[in-house]
């Protein structure tokens, strides 16, 4: 069922867990992270990446994945997610979205928070939300390559920015990157204390993939509210694309190759989750 992407984050908030945003390519994905978090029994938001977005079929994709939330028992919010476009931004809201992720944080503080404030006007009009960024997580969204750590958030910045823009959720960047890590991932904890202690709104952890599970069971102890992985559902999908082909191929099964896309997928997120939900030892 749907659900606002704010009342996603309060429930949350109140059992201090963090909810998990997981990057929807297809209906196959979208089916399987749905059936996590119904699992689990906990909320889910379903990410929808700019390019897809942008890309042709972006507005069905978006409206599909839509309509496999409402039709699902989970409770669930899509988001587009990363985009600094304000057209895209209101096609997604026409659409149904109910969050974006207003991104900003490669334009120098003003343009970002004059960005985010747009997005939110616009939000309001569609009872939706924005999340936005400050610091840079470096990486791409849809390719992965090995990456270093982008500017991290400043905490009194992070003060500011709040003040200025009242956003739902706010992407911290404290050595997180998107795609792969160069390396062994190194989180700045004393950073991430010193936003989450100066800063009202829920924090969120992006480019979860690659990161220890006690990294993020630790992240959630110290206040993020919304995880997000997209690099390492692509990786399930596509390797048990692979190993599935063969067998598939022979009577040209589809519907048993998605089963095994969706059977991968669901139980990597299933994992995720566990991490996301877990008390920090
Ligand atoms: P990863 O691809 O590194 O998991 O990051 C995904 C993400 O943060 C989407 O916003």
């Amino acid at each position: 069922m749907l659900l606002g992407f704010e009342a996603l984050l309060s429930e949350h908030a109140r059992t201090r867990t963090a909810i998990g945003a997981f990057t929807c390519y297809d209906l196959e994905v979208a089916r399987a992270v749905l059936a996590a978090a119904a699992g689990r029994d906990v909320g889910v938001v379903l990410l929808i990446s700019r390019d897809a977005f942008a890309g042709e079929g972006g507005d069905q994709l978006l409206a599909g994945v839509r309509a496999a939330a409402e039709r699902s028992p989970a409770r669930a919010c899509v988001q587009l997610d990363h985009v600094s476009d304000l057209e895209l931004i209101a096609a997604a809201f026409e659409l149904g979205a109910g969050a974006v992720m207003a991104d900003g944080s490669r334009s120098p503080f003003d343009e970002n928070v004059a960005l985010v404030q747009e997005a939110k006007r616009r939000a309001d009009g569609f009872g939706a939300a924005v999340e936005a960024e400050l610091g840079h997580v470096a990486g791409g969204e849809d390719v992965a390559a090995a990456t270093e750590a982008g500017g991290l958030t400043d905490p009194a910045e992070a003060e500011r920015f709040i003040a200025a823009t009242d956003v739902s959720c706010l992407a911290v960047s404290i050595g997180n990157v998107h795609g792969d890590y160069v390396g062994q991932p190194r989180l700045d904890w004393g950073r991430l204390a010193e936003i989450e202690s100066r800063v009202s709104v829920p924090l969120s952890l992006h480019g979860a993939s690659g990161l220890a599970d006690a990294d993020l069971t630790r992240a959630v102890g110290s206040g993020v509210r919304k995880v997000n992985a997209n690099t390492e559902l692509r990786d399930a999908y596509l390797s048990a694309t692979r190993e599935g082909l063969d067998q598939a191929l022979d009577g040209l099964r589809v519907l048993d190759l998605h089963l095994a896309q969706t059977e991968a997928v669901r139980g990597l997120v299933d994992r995720k989750i566990a991490a996301f939900t877990r008390e920090a030892g």
